[in-house]
């Protein structure tokens, strides 16, 4: 049977929510209402001046010159590849522990994804990554999860001594830094996601690709639109993936809050460890500002354990909303033909992970029952 998202339905209400799409629009309804009335009765729908507006804003945010804004970070990457020259015969060393939207849009490319491990903070482990390179590889994209940007000094160093193109996935990092770098601004480009769960979400799909080149972020200018130079003259075959003025409108108005949602999942992370640091049993990502190298913006709070599958029952019965990415890593979807690499790190991971409830609309009160719903799971398996 085909899986559709329409099909999962809300089952019940949950009183620590993974998402609240809802409260975050009460929080801003004025300011959104006003924003799409103001699109809708000037009539400007398609590549009007929030999407420009947007572009500026996150051009600046990330510390590039020019911004594209595309219908999705998966579109955001597949043009990426095809801008950078990615095609038959390339090969692309990537990671299996993502989202399968970064090894789909090699393949879309026609090139083929070659598959590293990750290492104990779920990124790209970037001393795996020369003995996959090949004289064949053209790209590396490595992809900046939960809001962690992985180890660019090593990676950039490797691309530059073999000549790579860099093709950051920061669907999950925006506003996330490295050796005060933002994620996104290291590579020849770098792709974000606003889907709506992202910290900085749209009201449906949405995408940014963020690059210093000229050369290409015109190329993806084309892509975006049909391949269109002027209304009548076409550079080439492309596609319909514009970023829409409406969701353009809506991330402006959004955008103005991202620094304080960004400190408030930085707030809720340090509690969560506060709560949890004692628990010999669970695997927890660093705190805020624990590193000086980092600055994680925590889209996602991921912790280990090797009982995940009944903490995430007992979670879940408690009422609190369990997120596992991902359950079966790519190499292990057998429809994708991608069995033949073996990643232990990213198997155990896969097996051990579970994202817990982190969103600036839940409140401290929230986090310390699902600290106090973790600390009774635990106890209760020592007696
Ligand atoms: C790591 C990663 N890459 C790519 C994507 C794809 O983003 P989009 O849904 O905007 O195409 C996502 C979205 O969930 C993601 O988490």
């Amino acid at each position: 049977m085909l899986f559709e998202l329409w099909q999962v339905k809300p089952v019940m209400a949950y009183k620590v929510p993974f998402v609240d799409f809802p409260k975050q629009y009460r929080t801003l309804e004025q300011e959104l209402l006003a924003a799409i009335k103001d699109v809708l009765t000037h009539g400007d729908l398609i590549l009007r001046e929030e999407v420009r507006r947007f572009e500026h804003n996150m051009a600046n945010f990330v510390g590039v010159r020019y911004a594209v804004g595309v219908n999705s970070c998966t579109d955001a990457m597949y043009f990426s590849l095809l801008a950078a020259g990615v095609g038959p015969g390339d090969e692309v060393i990537t990671v299996a522990h993502t989202f399968v939207a970064t090894v789909a849009d090699i393949v879309h490319c026609g090139a083929t994804p070659i598959l590293v491990d990750v290492g104990d903070d779920y990124n790209m482990n970037v001393d795996l990554v020369e003995a996959a390179i090949t004289p064949r590889t053209k790209a590396i994209m490595p992809v900046h999860l939960n809001g962690r940007v992985c180890d660019m000094e090593k990676l950039m160093k490797i691309a530059s001594q073999h000549n790579l193109v860099v093709i950051e996935d920061a669907a999950q990092a925006l506003g996330a830094t490295f050796d005060g770098t933002k994620a996104g601004s290291f590579g020849t480009t770098g792709c974000f996601s606003f889907y709506p769960a992202k910290s900085l979400g749209a009201a449906g799909d949405a995408g940014i690709v963020v690059t210093n080149s000229r050369e290409i972020a015109d190329k993806i200018r084309l892509y975006r639109d049909h391949g269109r130079q002027t209304k009548d003259d076409l550079a080439g075959f492309g596609f319909n993936s514009r970023l829409d003025n409406l969701q353009a409108a809506i991330l402006n108005v959004k955008f103005k809050h991202l620094p304080r949602w960004i400190e408030r999942r930085r707030e809720l992370a340090k509690l969560y460890h506060q709560g949890l640091s004692d628990l010999p049993e669970l695997k927890l990502p660093p705190p805020p500002q624990s590193d000086d190298r980092y600055f994680d913006v925590y889209q996602n709070y991921v912790v280990r354990s090797q009982e995940r599958d009944k903490l995430v029952a007992h979670l879940r019965e408690s009422g609190i909303e369990i997120l596992i990415s991902w359950p079966k890593p790519m190499h292990h979807q057998k429809a994708l033909g991608l069995n033949h690499f073996h990643l232990p790190r990213t198997e155990q991971i896969s097996r051990e992970v579970l994202s817990l409830p982190l969103i600036p609309e839940i409140g401290n009160e929230q986090v310390e029952y699902v600290i106090e719903r973790i600390g009774n799971f635990f106890v209760k398996r020592e007696v």
